[in-house]
């Protein structure tokens, strides 16, 4: 059974300060969890400061981005050392706000997938159709694509690295709309990607890889998500801001899962 995995994506939301309030509140309001992996990709300054804070709870940091190479030239870009010096494990790479607003393509974030294996950093690859390629009907296409170029050139032979990988499906229409897929339609998007994994590594490795679903996620629909068995979880946006729901929407998850 793969565990599942339910991450905050804070965004350019939350100063130091906000974000260190957060993580004082947040274990209270959560209470005793287990068999889920919570993790929190916070803005880059509060990074070094939220290491500090989470040690000694279960809950486990994560960046938004980061640059492929190790150091160099590269002004105010962050580098996976760096990330793994304050404590990163997680790292979200190929986020569909970086492909629209930074000009982030596929081979950019293949290289960075690739840094991210290298530098022993666990990578959150997004894909995710837009509205204009869900009404043409390409988004089995543009998923499958998304997961070809990203993993292009990697191969299954370390078959602890792969179960490192998280794959967020998060269409863009649903992201900050208010509006999420339908979840028979995430689940049928899930195992497009799945089945895109396996083409690429083979039947096996896939099978560890955990596939999240992403978009306007909130406490009344995660479990609509994260009760299919195709879907590990859920990366979560704006109701990820607040430590309540934040809090609520995993112990949706946990007592779901208890049965
Ligand atoms: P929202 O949950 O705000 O829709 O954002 C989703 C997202 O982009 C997470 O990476």
């Amino acid at each position: 059974m793969r565990q599942p995995a339910i991450i905050a994506n804070w965004k350019m939301y939350k100063t130091l300060t906000e974000a260190e309030e957060f993580l004082q509140r947040f274990p209270e309001e959560l209470g005793h969890v287990s068999g889920i992996e919570m993790i929190i990709c916070a803005p880059f300054v509060a990074l070094a400061s939220l290491s500090r804070q989470m040690e000694g709870t279960s809950l486990i940091l994560g960046a938004q981005n980061m640059h492929w190479e190790k150091d160099g030239p590269f002004t105010g870009e962050i580098s996976p050392l760096m990330l793994r010096e304050v404590g990163v494990r997680y790292v979200i790479l190929g986020h569909s706000e970086r492909r629209m607003h930074f000009s982030e393509d596929d081979e950019i974030v293949n290289k960075k997938i690739k840094s991210a294996f290298t530098f022993g950093l666990s990578p959150i690859l997004c894909v995710g159709e837009s509205l204009e390629q869900r009404e043409r009907g390409q988004t089995d296409a543009v998923l499958a694509q998304q997961v070809r170029k990203a993993l292009d050139g990697l191969h299954p032979r370390e078959e602890e690295m792969w179960g490192r990988l998280v794959v967020a499906y998060e269409p863009v229409w649903a992201i900050g709309t208010g509006k999420p897929a339908g979840g028979a339609d995430a689940e049928q998007a899930a195992e497009v990607i799945r089945l895109a994994l396996q083409e690429q590594l083979g039947q096996e490795l896939p099978t560890k890889i955990r596939v999240i679903y992403g978009g306007s996620v909130n406490e009344a629909n995660i479990t609509e998500f994260s009760s299919r068995p195709a879907i590990d979880g859920a990366l979560i946006g704006g109701s990820s801001l607040k430590e309540q729901s934040f809090a609520r929407m995993i112990q949706a998850v946990y007592h779901e899962r208890r049965g």
